[in-house]
């Protein structure tokens, strides 16, 4: 079993570019008086420029706060770009790499998402969290089980974990991101299997206990007690509905109470 399963559950919030600087300080906020009295481990990944201020914003409470992306250098001349040190420094302990919205964008792939990665892990008490996930012309044309084995042997190719260290794998597919459609839970036992498979294979039996799975694409407050049944989901990466502070709160109480 994972060692951050059933006790360690997590829903991490990915605003992506939805929200401006004030609205986004005001939905921490929201945020933050709505989950007063929740223990359960829930994290917000503003954008960049709102990081720093979300961050004090939920200091006090139980949330944390995650980024939704990171560069694979300590620092130098990459303009634009930000390093996981920096996004410790302001307050994240989890980072989001290779979401498929950056993959389709700005052509990211695999092998840049596992440089991202291995530099995440570099920095002490940074989680990083991977995506994977199928488009609709390989899942229907049978291809599920050969693209997340690719892109998590890609992804996760020479990444040592120390001791105290996990990787969270979400699996995001990606035709359920902002569709409304989401996953069958036969099928996505089926994911969670090839993933075990996977790790079953490429790792020793403690190594694998430091990787937890988690769900993403079109979650709400009436799917998600059943995605949190699923054995072996430890969790659900939550976009749209992240930005609702009543919604949010139904969905970290489906999956974490
Ligand atoms: P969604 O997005 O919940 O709006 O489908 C999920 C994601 O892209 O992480």
């Amino acid at each position: 079993m994972s060692n951050i399963s059933s006790k360690q559950k997590i829903i991490i919030a990915n605003w992506k570019m939805k929200l401006g600087f004030r609205e986004s300080l005001s939905l921490a906020r929201k945020i933050r008086q709505r989950f007063k009295n929740f223990s359960g481990n829930v994290v917000i990944c503003p954008d960049f420029v709102s990081l720093y201020s979300c961050g004090q914003e939920i200091k006090k409470s139980n949330l944390k706060l995650g980024a939704q992306d990171a560069f694979w250098q300590d620092s130098g001349a990459y303009t634009g770009e930000i390093s996981p040190q920096t996004l410790k420094t302001a307050g994240c302990r989890y980072v989001i790499l290779g979401h498929s919205e950056r993959r389709k964008y700005l052509k990211e792939d695999y092998n840049l998402i596992n440089l991202k990665l291995k530099k995440v892990l570099a920095v002490s008490a940074l989680t990083p969290v991977i995506c994977i996930g199928e488009n609709q012309k390989e899942r229907s044309q049978g291809l599920v089980k050969s693209v997340l084995t690719r892109q998590l042997q890609e992804g996760l190719k020479g990444v040592a974990l120390k001791a105290d260290q996990k990787v969270i794998i979400a699996y995001e597919p990606l035709w359920a991101i902002g569709s409304g459609k989401v996953i069958k839970n036969k099928d996505l036992e089926e994911i969670s299997g090839i993933i075990k498979q996977f790790l079953k294979k490429s790792r020793s039996g403690r190594g694998r206990d430091k990787f937890s799975i988690i769900y993403g694409g079109s979650v709400d407050s009436k799917n998600i007690k059943g995605i949190s049944q699923i054995e072996g989901i430890d969790g659900c990466l939550v976009g749209g509905a992240s930005l609702k502070p009543a919604e949010f709160y139904k969905i970290c109480r489906g999956m974490l109470t």
